[in-house]
């Protein structure tokens, strides 16, 4: 059985109350599902990271935790920014070069790099996200996101076979181990992306705020 990656991207979503009620109502409706497989990793904002941490060490819930971003910089006078040294206390894993950051923060190709690097100087592993084949991919990276932007939060996925293909061609130039399919992802498509030989899991945006639909998420994967 192939290892899947299920990630929930809550984005700009949720306040502390409403994540704790998720996490709750998560473990219930995921008792049953089998995740031996599974990797789920739950990205929240910044201010979500502790008390999920807390909440998941108290559910002793399987659960790991991502953050949406990185600073470019390490620690010191960079107001505003969270560095990759505390993001490490809460989280293993941090999403770069979502298509909304590239888009609405600027973010270029160099700037990605820098969070990269940092990322690795503090042990997390990047979920590096691309918009398609000829994005580029910084060397080193693990895990891929192939995220076409049409695809994201309008209910029209791309199809299973050509993220297939694009998830076999980014294999193929890079050294990614995992690339995963984001994009309108929901409990009933779910599984016509996991089981393509090539993708390696999922990113999950609107569909991961709801709980149940989460878990169902990850039954059907
Ligand atoms: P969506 O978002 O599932 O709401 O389309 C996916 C993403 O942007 O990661």
């Amino acid at each position: 059985m192939k290892k899947l990656f299920i990630i929930a991207n809550w984005k700009s979503n949720k306040t502390a109350s409403e994540a704790k009620e998720w996490l709750q109502e998560f473990q219930i409706s995921n008792v049953k599902s089998q995740i031996s497989n599974k990797e789920i990793i739950i990205c929240p904002p910044f201010t979500l990271l502790p008390i999920l941490k807390s909440s998941i060490i108290n559910l002793k819930s399987p659960v790991k935790l991502g953050a949406q971003d990185i600073s470019p910089f390490d620690e010191g006078a960079y107001t505003g920014e969270v560095n990759g040294r505390q993001i490490k206390e809460f989280a293993d894993y941090v999403i770069i070069g979502h298509s909304e950051r590239r888009t609405h923060l600027k973010e270029t190709d160099e700037i990605l790099v820098r969070k990269v690097e940092m990322a690795r100087k503090y042990s997390l592993t990047p979920i590096f996200c691309v918009q398609g084949e000829s994005t580029s991919v910084p060397s080193g990276i693990e895990i891929v996101a192939y995220e076409p932007v049409f695809a994201i939060g309008s209910g029209n996925p791309d199809t299973p076979e050509n993220a297939n293909t694009v998830s076999d061609s980014i294999k193929q130039k890079t050294q990614v181990q995992y690339v995963l399919y984001g994009g309108s992802v929901t409990s009933q498509n779910v599984s016509q992306f996991s089981q393509q030989p090539h993708i390696d899991g999922v990113l999950v945006g609107g569909a991961s705020l709801d709980a149940d639909e989460f878990a169902k998420i990850i039954q059907n994967a």
